[in-house]
């Protein structure tokens, strides 16, 4: 008989590591908002810590927890602090914490819904709560992966298969060799990981599209561009520039990519979320026309790494790409898992997403995404009113990027914030300039963080 799961009063003395470790996030988790943001070392300094060579001899598991959080610690970057604001880093949001702890104790294999059919089912009702939340297809089909950057990969790879096969190509007898030619075309200002998911497929560099002032792919232009291309061709468009948070206009790419039987890929790993929030979802005007979707939850959605969605519109295109069976595997009549995704063995980090969201609820995750966008604006407001400082984006969403009158100073500015380490914005170019950018990610980002990260920029500036 399996004992229930009413806590044994002995549990910290039979477990004492899972406790160490709770001690150690505990101290984490309560230094993170008033630690220095940036990390205070280096690692080559943490390497120190560690014996160059594997001891011969092992250690209890509370001591490997103690000698891992002293050495690491010093090396934690503060992303947790309502002050961090860089690259596109989400915070987490608790209820999302403790159900990935629970993933890891419970050590499922997510692959095989036969096998693991208790947080299958999580990840289900995860994927059917974010498609409605998202204004997505309820049929369409989901995966679970790492990141963006693999939900942009299983994206496309659903687009290439299909493209191919509608083109009469058996892409898995004969590979891409001597395959017809299937265009790719994606707007300027793609983000580097549609790059990257095309040079795995084996799709070479995207036809580039001119974006606008924002980062907007020109819809105009992909007429233009798609008008030289015979047959059918992949758009890649995005929702929220990592520098200004725009958005392309969806609907009119989708039509342009669909009346010459093509597909329309949409990498919206921070901006998709700009659909669950009623105030926001003008700005994806549009975004269910497209075929598929890719985004991340430990972005917007703030849980733990690593989790990614990738929508795929048609689930059989999905199922195409990825699904296949062996003989020591279960098959179901439903797809497992492991046929959405480029993976078979998994975590079930679609738990997570089952938790955030579940924690949120439909209201809170409209709050959630509007609040972020409210502090993005706060901030605009403040860092526009500093003497030198030009905010260049609109801010529509939860991107922010500004300058000062000259790269130097702009380097040095950003230099100077991140020696003091009371806030973290990261360093970039964008239209021909250095600049700093700012990405509001956090739902632990209120207004007096907003305002302390104001007067850290205010320290900053060149005297
Ligand atoms: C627009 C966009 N697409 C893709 C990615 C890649 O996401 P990930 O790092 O989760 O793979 C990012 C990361 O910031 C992004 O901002």
């Amino acid at each position: 008989m399996v004992p229930d799961s009413s806590p044994s009063a002995d549990v910290a003395s039979r477990r004492p590591e899972l406790y160490a470790a709770l001690a150690a996030a505990d101290r984490w988790l309560d230094s993170a908002s008033t630690r220095r943001v940036p990390a205070s070392t280096d690692s080559s300094q943490v390497a120190r810590s560690f014996a160059e060579v594997l001891p011969p001899q092992g250690q209890p598991a509370t001591d490997v927890i103690g000698e891992l959080a002293a050495a690491v610690e010093p090396g934690l970057l503060a992303s947790a602090s309502p002050r961090f604001f860089g690259w596109v880093i989400g915070g987490t949001l608790p209820a999302a914490l403790a159900a990935d702890w629970l993933v890891t104790a419970w050590d499922q294999n997510a692959g095989m819904r036969g096998a693991t059919p208790g947080v299958v089912a999580a990840e289900d009702a995860a994927a059917r709560w974010a498609l409605a939340a998202l204004g997505l297809p309820s049929g369409a089909g989901v995966g679970f992966v790492t990141g963006a950057t693999m939900a942009n990969f299983t994206g496309i790879a659903a687009a290439r298969d299909t493209l191919l096969a509608s083109m009469g190509w058996d892409l898995d007898q004969h590979g891409l060799r001597g395959a017809p030619e299937l265009p790719v075309l994606a707007g300027a200002q793609r983000h580097s990981s549609i790059d990257l998911a095309l040079r795995y497929l084996g799709l070479g560099r995207p036809v580039e599209i001119p974006a606008d002032r924002q980062g907007r792919m020109r819809a105009d232009a992909l007429a233009s561009a798609l008008a030289d291309i015979d047959g059918p061709a992949i758009v890649c468009a995005q929702a929220g520039n990592i520098h200004s948070g725009a958005f392309d206009p969806f609907g009119e790419l989708a039509e342009l990519a669909h009346a010459r039987g093509g597909w329309l890929h949409v990498d919206g790993a921070f901006g998709l979320w700009a659909a669950a929030s009623p105030e926001l979802a003008g700005l994806v005007g549009g975004l269910s026309a497209a075929d598929s979707w890719a985004t991340d939850a430990h972005k917007t959605l703030n849980t733990p790494y690593d989790a990614g969605i990738a929508i795929v519109r048609d689930p059989t295109a999905l199922t195409r790409a990825f699904g296949h069976h062996a003989d020591y595997l279960l098959a179901g009549v439903l797809p497992d898992p492991h046929e959405t995704v480029p993976e078979m063995s998994r975590r079930a980090r679609g738990v997570p997403v089952w938790a955030a969201l579940r924690a949120l609820g439909r209201d809170g995750l409209a709050a959630l995404v509007l609040g972020m966008t409210t502090a993005a604006r706060r901030l605009a407001d403040g860092l526009a009113a500093l003497p030198g400082v030009e905010v260049l984006n609109d801010v529509v969403y939860t991107q922010l990027t500004m300058a000062l009158r000259d790269d130097d100073a702009t380097a040095e500015t950003l230099a100077r914030i991140l020696a003091e380490g009371v806030a973290h914005p990261s360093g970039s170019r964008w239209q021909g300039r250095a600049v700093i950018r700012f990405s509001v990610s956090n739902h632990a980002t209120d207004a007096a963080a907003i305002d302390e990260t104001v007067a850290a920029v205010r320290r900053a500036l060149p005297s």
